[in-house]
């Protein structure tokens, strides 16, 4: 969470952040600040709000000039969001200036022993206390700034991305990761420094990705050097070539880039299985698996780790692959996981899903299992990212640059990947027929194509979107397949649009839920035609005559609900496994309307960021 820009070189410096800082706002959007070197002096602008906020205060209260500065959109963790809790924050003698992504842990008895060396604190901040202990440990053994970064963070425990530099050497700025990702672009005579590589993919598509415990020394008139925190010994850095380009992080026309995303899903969808399936030879190709084959094949059991949306993906890849490859699957919250002594066995394989590749909980149940000797196999959607690093192998979906805070076309492009991987398991381990493996490679490509019939249903969706936007509560009901897409549901209408929504596998409605229904609650009831269909329109009768309101997701052409529910959704038929790809675009465009409706911050909902770096 944050996000942090950077920039030293020859263009103006200002422009440059404030863009930047504006591309990573899906990191955190609760405050924002820039600080620039004008030649002369330090201007820092700092403000509670969004980075459109910061732009009209600093435009009225700094000059802009300078060709180094360092820029921050924050998440708050520690002290509220306001202006002096904003970043960058700077050190007591007004030199050093810093902006951090992360969390200093043990920042109180820092910060107790600085105010007994005289240092003043003005902020609830654990950064303010980081720049000023690497300002005391400059001062107290004479350092250039890169040793005394370096001293400061091997007293510090917790997380961190930064970017710091001293008003009197105008010409360097040090980076540093643990935990929070940071990349530098390297152009000619300038870097770039962020969160991601969005802030200057226009510049440059030359990157090197800091690894956990590296620092950059990055200077105008020196090679950059990268150095191991812990020992100092020099890092050959790598620079990688970047794939990203300029319109997959703009809107493109659409209002919302969750709009845009939504829309993305039958080009990801065929971006993510293109070379890996080959439907008419009925091969699927994916090298990470190709590679571990083995270790697939003797696994006593496949545990899935997750959080959020990724978890739900999880959850159908739980269904896909217990069904195709027999193989027992369980599927784990990250963040129950890492702190429960779970039982990891050594046949076990652990798959880690995560769209961003950075979050906490995840990485850190990763690292558990590997040290359980697990092997653990990631799917990332972000190139280069820390779980992608951190895995023994994996396989990157192809979604693109997801921006908007409530994820889809992540979700969507998971499922796919695992699909895949679920196939081939099948196919290698002999559990699944010949020609059933043939169908579902068949129809897996056929999928691009549906989820674009799939999408015409946005006027239907727009217009239930109007009858139940005021509805304070709503429940999603599904089974099999389609429980998994009834959370995911529920989840993108609470978080975009605020309204309490739950997810249920439709037959425990009986258990409990049922008690909620009444005349004023929306039930949202996935019913495709598929097993267990006619218990799945019990389940709807049952809602009906608690005269709860129905909105069923069924199959084109479906007469059986449409008499029984008050609207119906319908997609086109796909087999069962695969429907997860299909149902789910409704639930997106009708939470989305929902939203917009609301007049809700739909790419930025409240209280969130897109990627969760602390725990
Ligand atoms: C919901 C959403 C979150 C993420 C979760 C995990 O729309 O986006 O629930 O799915 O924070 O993030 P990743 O997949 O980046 O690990």
């Amino acid at each position: 969470m944050c996000g942090i820009v950077g920039y030293i070189g020859h263009r103006e410096a200002y422009p440059l952040i404030i863009k930047g800082l504006k591309r990573l706002e899906y990191r955190g959007y609760d405050s924002a600040g820039v600080v620039l070197f004008d030649g002369k002096d330090l201007k820092l602008s700092k403000t509670k709000g969004k980075v459109s906020d910061l732009e009209e205060r600093a435009e009225k209260e700094i000059t802009l000039n300078g060709n180094i500065g360092i820029g921050h959109t924050r998440w708050a963790t520690h002290g509220v969001p306001n202006d002096v809790n904003s970043h960058p924050h700077v050190s007591n003698s007004g030199n050093l200036v810093i902006v951090h992504n992360g969390i200093i842990e043990n920042y109180e008895p820092l910060k107790k022993e600085l105010i007994k060396r005289g240092y003043v604190f003005h902020s609830d901040t654990d950064t303010e206390v980081l720049v000023n202990l690497i300002e005391e440990v400059k001062k107290k053994d004479n350092l250039k700034l890169g040793k005394a970064v370096q001293v400061a963070l091997n007293q510090v425990v917790g997380a961190y991305a930064i970017a710091v530099f001293d008003r009197e050497r105008p010409t360097e700025i040090i980076a540093a990761r643990l935990g929070s990702p940071l990349a530098i672009g390297v152009g000619e005579k300038e870097f770039f420094i962020a969160s991601d590589a969005s802030p200057f993919i226009e510049y440059t598509s030359n990157a090197i990705y800091l690894d956990d415990e590296e620092m950059a020394i990055i200077r105008l008139d020196k090679p950059l050097k990268v150095r191991k925190i812990k020992d100092d010994s020099l890092v050959d850095p790598y620079i990688q070539e970047l794939q990203m380009n300029l319109e997959q992080i703009e809107k493109n026309g659409y209002d919302h880039f969750m709009l845009k995303e939504i829309y993305e899903q039958p080009n990801v969808i065929k971006d993510t299985y293109r070379g890996r399936l080959h439907a008419n030879e009925g091969i699927i190709k994916m090298a990470g698996v190709e590679d571990n084959l083995q270790k697939f094949l003797n696994a006593e059991r496949i545990l899935i780790i997750a959080c959020g949306t990724s978890w739900h993906a999880g959850l159908v890849a739980e269904y896909i692959l217990e069904e195709f490859t027999r193989i027992p699957v369980e599927v784990e919250y990250a963040s129950e996981f890492r702190y429960r002594n779970p039982i990891i066995r050594p046949n076990d394989v652990v798959i880690a899903i995560s769209q961003s590749g950075e979050t906490a909980d995840t990485l850190a149940a990763i690292k558990l299992a590997k040290e359980h000797g697990a092997f653990v196999f990631g799917v990332c959607n972000v190139v280069g990212s820390s779980i992608s690093r951190e895995t023994h192998a994996g396989a990157y979906t192809h979604a693109g640059p997801e921006i908007g805070v409530a994820s889809t076309k992540a979700f969507t492009t998971q499922i796919t990947v695992l699909t895949l991987i679920a196939l081939r398991l099948a196919q290698a381990k002999g559990t699944m027929s010949k020609s059933d493996f043939h169908r579902h490679l068949q129809e897996l490509e056929l999928i691009p194509a549906k989820v674009q019939e799939a999408l015409q249903t946005n006027e239907v969706a727009k217009a239930i979107a109007a009858v139940y936007k005021d509805a304070p509560n709503c429940l999603y009901l599904g089974r099999g397949y389609n429980f998994p897409v009834a959370l995911e549901g529920a989840l993108k209408l609470k978080e975009i649009s605020y309204i309490h929504a739950e997810g249920y596998p439709a037959a425990e409605m009986k258990h409990g839920p049922i008690a909620l229904i009444d005349e004023q609650m929306p039930v949202v009831v996935i019913a495709p035609k598929q097993e267990h269909y006619d218990k799945v329109v019990s389940n709807i009768q049952e809602i009906k005559s608690r005269s709860g309101k129905i909105i069923a997701v069924v199959t084109q052409g479906d007469e059986q609900v449409k008499a029984l529910a008050d609207h119906v959704i319908e997609v086109p038929y796909t087999i069962d496994a695969l429907s997860p790809l299909l149902t789910t675009i409704p639930l997106q465009l009708l939470s989305y309307h929902i939203a917009v409706m609301r007049n809700c911050n739909v790419d930025q909902p409240r209280n969130l960021a897109k990627s969760v770096t602390v725990e």
